[in-house]
């Protein structure tokens, strides 16, 4: 029996007269990857605003780990443990790769009066540490990234920069990572590469015993079929289907969501 990490309970977010939200019961198990689709302005990102904090939810709940984290502020909910990408980029281009990963460990930063005397050596210490765990995870991706740790990010591939988003989210160590469109602006190539990638960096989290559950929004069907365990469809920010890629690409309701017929 899988254990349910976040559970969503008529979760409903309206802007004006816009129902982004609408009454969502959506759970996710522990250690899955849950992909969550759904057209064009169907509520995913919403989803992610109102989870990480960023909106305040008009009605309903949402529980992480079995505390409810409703309406909590963004910094409680990421020192909770859910961490995430944005659809557009979100880097910061003439900072470094270090810099850009490390500005993802901000929960550890400490300004008391303690800290501040012994300040030098403190920063130190944790500077060191943000550095390790950055190559560490950089090189779960690829050893050459490492490589590129002090080049300002503007320099890097968009895979690259894709790749160092996804270390920001992971160095905090959350249990639950939530990714928006990884692959978009990516080639095909690019977008198979880089799924490869993530399934591999949660493989080795797992062997290390910090095991990371995923949603991941994503547009390109084949991209679903590989890396997903199971699927939530939105349409008008409404659950409509979920289950296997198989169950749900079977089903005709998601059918005339995405093709407008049946
Ligand atoms: N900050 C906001 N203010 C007003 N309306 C918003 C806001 N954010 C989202 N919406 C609206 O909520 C609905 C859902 O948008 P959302 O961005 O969640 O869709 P999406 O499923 O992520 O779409 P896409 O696949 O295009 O990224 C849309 O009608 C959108 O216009
Ligand atoms: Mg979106």
């Amino acid at each position: 029996m899988s254990t349910i990490l976040l559970e969503a309970r008529g979760l409903t977010m309206r802007f004006g007269g816009v129902t982004a939200l609408d009454a969502l019961n959506l759970a996710v198990h522990k250690d899955e990857v849950l992909g969550l689709i759904g057209p064009n302005g169907s509520g995913k990102t919403t989803f992610f605003n109102v989870v990480t904090g960023l909106y305040a939810a008009s009605a309903g709940s949402v529980d992480f780990e079995g505390r409810e984290i409703t309406r909590r502020a963004a910094q409680e909910i990421y020192r909770a443990g859910i961490t995430r990408t944005f659809q557009r980029s979100r880097l910061c281009l003439p900072l470094t790769v270090f810099d850009n990963i490390a500005i993802g460990n901000y929960q550890h930063l400490q300004h008391g009066l303690l800290f501040n005397l012994f300040r030098r050596q403190a920063l130190k210490r944790q500077y060191q540490e943000n550095l390790e765990e950055a190559c560490r995870l950089l090189a779960t991706f690829n050893d050459k990234l490492v490589d590129r740790l002090f080049d300002p990010v503007s320099a890097l591939t968009m895979i690259d920069r894709r790749r160092v988003e996804i270390c920001r989210a992971l160095i905090s160590r959350p249990r639950l990572l939530l990714l928006d469109e990884p692959s978009a602006g990516m080639t095909h190539d690019e977008t198979h590469e880089l799924m490869s990638d993530i399934l591999q960096v949660r493989q080795r989290l797992r062997e290390a015993g910090n095991s990371v559950t995923i949603v991941i929004i994503e547009h390109e069907m084949n991209v679903i079929d590989r890396v997903t365990d199971r699927c939530v469809v939105l349409n008008y920010g409404e659950k409509i289907a979920e289950g296997t890629y198989a169950q749900i690409a079977a089903d005709a309701e998601v059918q005339r969501a995405y093709l407008g017929s049946d």
